[in-house]
């Protein structure tokens, strides 16, 4: 029986002893090949050419469907690549429900999806779930857009209970999990289908690198956005992919200092406030 791994140790061990049977090479090697030569007529290593599959990248996508708790990941060359990958599933005259505070990215993206290709949005307030219940009953409606927390007023909403009230009329949930990120919340584990990353924030956190992240959690879902993914060709280069990995094995300790430093700012700011009239001490004349 394998021990189940903490996730600060999935996340110091990504990608590591990836090599084991050639070289045995500690750190994940860096593959920059774009085309990979067979030994013979419809003898393929697995690899064949990079906008479907490299080395260094797979490494990082299975760190990734490990971290959230799903079946497979891609890593795409932005969090907007990795958004437009996941309605790449949706077609014109579907209904997707979507939170009403989201990054402005996003709402943009959805505004050319409905004005160019079609696509009916519903916006949702993230509390009512009667309305919510009213929505995803349309037969039309197919999908429901999460950002929680949300960018930029930090709402947040229960992944459990959409999925909930989702699933009883067969309609998939999506969680852009940016600002949490899986140390805090998997939603996959909550009940969600697809969850999505700008790995440009907290999971690279050093302001080097544009990245994207797409994890399923069944099969079908998977196999179509590979399909369309290896199509549309929005894929995280390898070195980017390589700095990535190094990237995620500090993730703990730095958003342990991320919460302190937000405690520290509070502190501050509440000290330097200027007393409210209501809160000075009446003294006698
Ligand atoms: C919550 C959230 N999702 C998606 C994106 C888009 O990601 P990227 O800038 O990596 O394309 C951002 C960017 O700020 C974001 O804050």
């Amino acid at each position: 029986m394998t021990k189940k791994q903490h996730i600060e140790t999935i996340l110091a061990q990504a990608g590591n002893r990836s090599d084991d049977e050639k070289t045995g090479a500690v750190s994940t090697p860096l593959y920059f090949s774009t085309a990979y030569r067979h030994a013979g007529l419809g003898q393929s290593t697995g690899y064949d050419y990079s906008r479907e599959t490299n080395p260094t990248r797979d490494q990082l996508q299975q760190a990734i469907a490990k971290l959230e708790n799903g079946d497979t990941a891609f890593a795409l060359s932005s969090g907007m690549a990795a958004i437009q990958l996941v309605f790449t599933q949706f077609k014109s005259g579907e209904e997707i429900v979507v939170s009403d505070d989201l990054y402005g990215g996003s709402f943009r993206f959805f505004d050319l999806l409905t004005d160019n290709y079609g696509l009916k949005l519903d916006l949702w307030d993230g509390q009512d779930y009667d309305r919510l219940a009213e929505l995803t009953r349309h037969a039309t409606t197919k999908g429901i857009w999460l950002e929680t927390p949300s960018n930029p007023t930090m709402k947040i909403i229960d992944i459990h209970k959409t999925a909930e009230v989702a699933h009883q009329n067969g309609v998939k949930v999506i969680v852009d999990n940016t600002f949490y990120t899986p140390l805090l919340q998997q939603p996959l584990n909550e009940g969600a289908d697809i969850v999505v990353h700008s790995a440009t924030k907290y999971l690279s956190g050093h302001n080097d690198i544009l990245a994207g992240a797409v994890v399923c959690k069944n099969q079908d879902d998977a196999d179509l956005l590979d399909r369309n993914l290896t199509t549309t060709g929005a894929v995280l280069d390898p070195f980017d992919c390589w700095l990535l990995l190094r990237s995620l094995k500090t993730l703990p300790l730095r958003l342990a200092q991320h919460e302190r430093n937000a405690k520290a700012i509070v502190l501050i700011w509440k000290r330097t406030q200027p007393l409210k009239k209501s809160c000075i001490p009446v003294t006698a004349a």
